[in-house]
């Protein structure tokens, strides 16, 4: 197999990224392999987690790897149909960001810890429960098969503010692109 490839990521606005994404079918090679692209895209990016949708590809996929650590090791994972199936009442607020939303950041309130099941590479179910940024992250990946980004979690203002910031930058790429 060729090496994984770094793909273009969407930038909001786009209808893409507002649509509901589909359940992944059987786990296949060419999943597989979308899997490892995405996790070159976010590594690239760099970013923490991914999601199909943000590639253009309206699949129930995500990728993460929040290993912060200097020197730790890398834990990549993809996860086809993740779900949350259960969350804390305990809540933790982080600063948020999104490869589809560059260079802005915003504090989000989530549950501090989430349990989500999912289905790996290999097609087999598997469930964990998450903490810290591992939480907020995979909720944050899970909300883009949704079409929800994190800035619909602040108030209109401040989100119409971003879009606008963000219809600016797309204009200018565009014609810096030529
Ligand atoms: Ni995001």
């Amino acid at each position: 197999m060729s090496p994984a490839m770094k793909l273009p990521i969407l930038i909001h606005p786009d209808p893409r990224l507002k649509a509901v994404a589909s359940p992944v079918a059987d786990i296949d090679d060419g999943l597989r392999r979308l899997a490892d692209d995405m996790l070159e895209t976010m590594y690239a990016a760099p970013g923490i987690g991914l999601a199909a949708p943000q590639i253009g590809i309206g699949q129930r996929l995500i990728v993460l790897d929040c290993v912060k650590e200097e020197g730790a090791a890398p834990r990549p994972i993809a996860m086809f149909n993740p779900e949350v199936v259960a969350t804390s009442d305990e809540r933790s607020v982080y600063e948020e960001g999104c490869l589809s939303i560059p260079d802005i950041y915003a504090e989000v309130e989530r549950p501090a810890e989430a349990t989500v099941r999912w289905i790996d590479r290999d097609g087999n179910a598997r469930e964990e429960t998450f903490d810290g940024i591992w939480a907020t992250c995979v909720q944050h990946e899970i909300d883009h098969l949704d079409g929800k980004l994190f800035i619909d979690y602040l108030g209109p203002m401040k989100r119409q503010m971003i879009t606008r910031k963000m219809v600016k930058l797309k204009k200018e790429r565009a014609r810096e692109a030529g």
